[in-house]
């Protein structure tokens, strides 16, 4: 078990390398030492004991079963149906193709549009497309950065195929009422719920709305197995389809029965994922804990704010997210380029939004104001496994040094150094 001490033992580079910023002269983009010399970032890379993912993975190496729903990835399933309350799950390859194949199995026949958000994970109109379905963009709540049931229903008419409700990063979409509207127009539901797989909305565990629910196994989030995704359903016929669907639509051997891909998840990324499910509660705490220290590290900030988890709820606390607003004396585009250059991997929170991306394909967009103004304001911080408690008190000792210093700093791209001279903070 690894609970976060503040200098989380992990090795070179898991505190600050440099001291905190005075002056103007002491940012990287002025050629000051950078913060970190090895970068932080957002991914979670969850590292379990590796003595317990050898044991895992002891198993099917002596069972000689790697891939082809071997005994991991059926004992993966089994926990993860357990952990989200419901009857079914199926493991894939990735949450890409979990999406892919839930939205075409779910599609009603003869409609070609999934109605969706646009602000959101940056390749969802690609998972659109290739479930040839035409993507509809809708608006999202300002406060919850996600669908609810009032941005759904102007967007649903006579081609809606079926609504892909995705959770934001920072708590859950009004994910009962969407399941409400759905229900009313007789639409099928599928929810994105791979940043929320912890959490409950209302107390009733994420994994059990809609039709169906995806998440993601990607070392980036919360249950790493490397790569991979899942299902979750109380649909036995749907659960089923894709389970065939996934391994080339076989049904035995060479009995080719639903059209299908290679889509399996393979033993050593279910090893992985079992490893750190065993670990999951533990990793919970140190997320709880880093959260806590960017709310102190953050608190009064002027320009900031930090989204608050919602912690009458079961939550895991992952995410950092923060709105830069009207009095924040940078750009976010400037923000950023500083934050980076002191190896700080803080990224712009799902920007541009997806109707303001080209595509060599259709997607249909009604004006966004909403979504277009919050797709210039969020920032999504370091977090996960590898950021330690000092890690947090020194990015927030860094935000609050622009927040004061930061007009002399504001120009995108420009000359640091005579900034500083100009502040007379150069020697
Ligand atoms: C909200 C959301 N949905 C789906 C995916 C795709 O998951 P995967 O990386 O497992 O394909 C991601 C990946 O980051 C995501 O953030």
């Amino acid at each position: 078990m690894t609970v976060l001490d503040p200098g989380l033992g992990l090795g070179a580079g898991a505190t600050p390398t440099a001291a905190a910023k005075r002056c103007l002269a002491d940012l990287a983009l002025a050629d000051g030492h950078p913060l970190f010399d090895v970068p932080r970032s957002a991914s979670n890379l969850a590292t379990p004991d590796v003595e317990r993912f050898l044991a895992y993975s002891r198993r099917f190496f002596d069972a000689r079963r790697y891939t082809n729903t071997g005994p991991l990835s059926v004992e993966l399933e089994r926990r993860l149906a357990h952990l989200h309350d419901v009857e079914h799950c199926v493991t894939f390859a990735s949450g890409f193709w979990a999406l892919v194949l839930a939205l075409r199995a779910l599609a009603l026949p003869g409609h070609d549009e999934v109605v969706l958000p646009s602000l959101t994970y940056r390749r969802m109109a690609d998972v659109a497309r290739w479930a040839s379905l035409v993507p509809r963009f809708c608006e999202v709540d300002p406060d919850t950065l996600a669908i609810d049931a009032s941005t759904v229903e102007p967007c649903l008419g006579p081609d809606t195929a079926v609504v892909l409700a995705v959770h934001p990063i920072v708590n859950c979409c009004a994910v009962d009422e969407v399941e409400q509207l759905a229900r009313a127009r007789r639409l099928p539901l599928l929810v994105d719920g791979v940043e929320s797989c912890y959490e409950t909305f209302h107390g009733r565990k994420v994994g059990s709305f809609g039709n169906a629910e995806v998440f993601s196994l990607h070392a980036s989030k919360l249950i790493n197995g490397f790569e991979g995704g899942y299902l979750t359903t109380d649909d036995g016929d749907l659960a089923a389809k894709l389970a065939l669907q996934r391994g080339f639509g076989f049904n035995g051997h060479d009995n080719v029965e639903h059209f299908g891909i290679n889509a399996k998840l393979n033993e050593i990324h279910a090893a992985m994922a079992l490893a750190n499910l065993d670990e999951l509660e533990d990793q919970v705490v140190d997320h709880r804990r880093r959260y806590h220290t960017y709310r102190r590290a953050l608190a009064g900030i002027p320009g900031l704010r930090l989204l608050v988890f919602d912690e009458r709820e079961q939550t895991s606390c992952k995410n950092i997210v923060v709105e830069l607003l009207d009095d924040w004396p940078l750009t976010r585009a400037r923000t950023l380029e500083l934050l980076q250059a002191e190896g700080i991997l803080a990224r712009a929170y799902y920007a541009p939004a997806l109707h303001q991306r080209p595509t060599a394909y259709r997607t249909i967009a009604g004006p966004l104001p909403v979504t277009e103004r919050l797709a210039e304001r969020f920032v999504l911080l370091p977090s996960g496994s590898r950021v330690s408690l000092t890690d947090v008190t020194a990015i927030g000792g860094l935000l609050r040094f622009l927040a004061t210093s930061g007009a002399a700093v504001a120009r995108p791209g420009g000359d640091l150094t005579e900034a500083a001279v100009a502040a007379g903070a150069h020697p």
